[in-house]
């Protein structure tokens, strides 16, 4: 964790931050999150990142805060700590109420909490990992990155239970996300992602991806992927801010390819390691 935490316009130690009992966001989940990772004190795709936040806090109907502040409080919260690779949270909630009210009973102050975790980046392209295909028994707005994440807990905690890294969700037979995570597929050359609908958070991660591909002439294809294809794949990794690009080696029963991390999965992480390493160099 980071020595220094934003909390509502001060600079505190996080031991000595405290959030009111009446928080929306600790009664009901009211509230949205962003996760930014910061390479050598340099916020990767800052502005992705912050769009994503007004557009969660905007879908629950939090009044917009200015793009700028957001800039403003990532460098700010580098700069006050002494970490090089990390991630940022911000944390946006409704606000703290005078008691217990399913509706605010009248106009709150958000609570804005931002702080700073390390980060491990991969340089090189991390082993393969197992995953375990769950039924996705979240909601139905997955697009809105809200901090009611006890469904995503469950299910992580269930796929660990199976010796498996994440959970690889479907509903009715669709392949959605992870718990904290977007999916890849390559089958015969070509790459396949559940579309950006509703369903799945549009992760930045997915989406820088997807464009890497594109640049290195990958065909992409953002289309419903049905469970059962799971067997007839080459290919699988998942993408996160926090676990960039990672092979998967095997779902369940099923070794994915040879086990290995394939081709094509490796040049698409070889291109995101140099993306970062530009962003470094700049
Ligand atoms: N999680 N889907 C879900 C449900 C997620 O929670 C995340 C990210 C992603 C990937 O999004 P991105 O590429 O923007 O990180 C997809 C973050 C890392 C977290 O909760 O800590």
């Amino acid at each position: 964790m980071s020595d220094i935490v934003y909390l509502n316009g001060d600079w505190v130690t996080g031991n000595n931050s405290k959030v009111s009992v009446f928080d929306r966001g600790f009664l009901f989940a009211d509230g949205v999150y962003e996760v930014i990772p910061v390479y050598q004190r340099r916020p990767f795709l800052p502005e992705l990142h912050i769009q994503r936040l007004q557009r969660s806090a905007d879908a629950i109907g939090i009044a917009p805060i200015a793009t700028e502040f957001w800039h403003q409080l990532v460098l700010d919260l580098i700069q006050r700590n002494d970490l090089d690779d990390c991630l940022v949270y911000i944390q946006l909630t409704f606000g703290a109420d005078s008691q217990r009210s399913h509706l605010p009973t009248q106009p709150l102050t958000p609570t804005i909490y931002a702080s700073l975790s390390p980060l491990r980046v991969h340089w090189n392209t991390p082993s393969p990992v197992k995953v375990a295909v769950l039924e996705d028994i979240r909601w139905q707005r997955c697009d809105i990155k809200s901090i009611s994440l006890l469904g995503n807990i469950m299910l992580k905690r269930e796929a660990a239970k199976r010796g498996a890294f994440e959970p690889l969700l479907h509903r009715n037979g669709r392949i959605t996300e992870g718990a904290s995570c977007n999916y890849f597929m390559v089958k015969q050359g070509l790459l396949y992602t559940p579309p950006a609908d509703h369903l799945i958070l549009a992760g930045i991660t997915r989406t820088w991806v997807i464009q890497l591909a594109r640049q290195l002439e990958i065909e992409v294809h953002e289309e419903a992927i049905d469970v059962n294809e799971l067997q007839h794949v080459d290919e699988v990794f998942l993408t996160s801010s926090s676990r960039e690009v990672q092979p998967v080696g095997q779902i369940d029963d099923i070794i994915v390819g040879n086990g290995q991390c394939g081709a094509i999965t490796a040049q698409i992480a070889e291109a995101f390691h140099a993306s970062k390493r530009h962003l470094i160099q700049e």
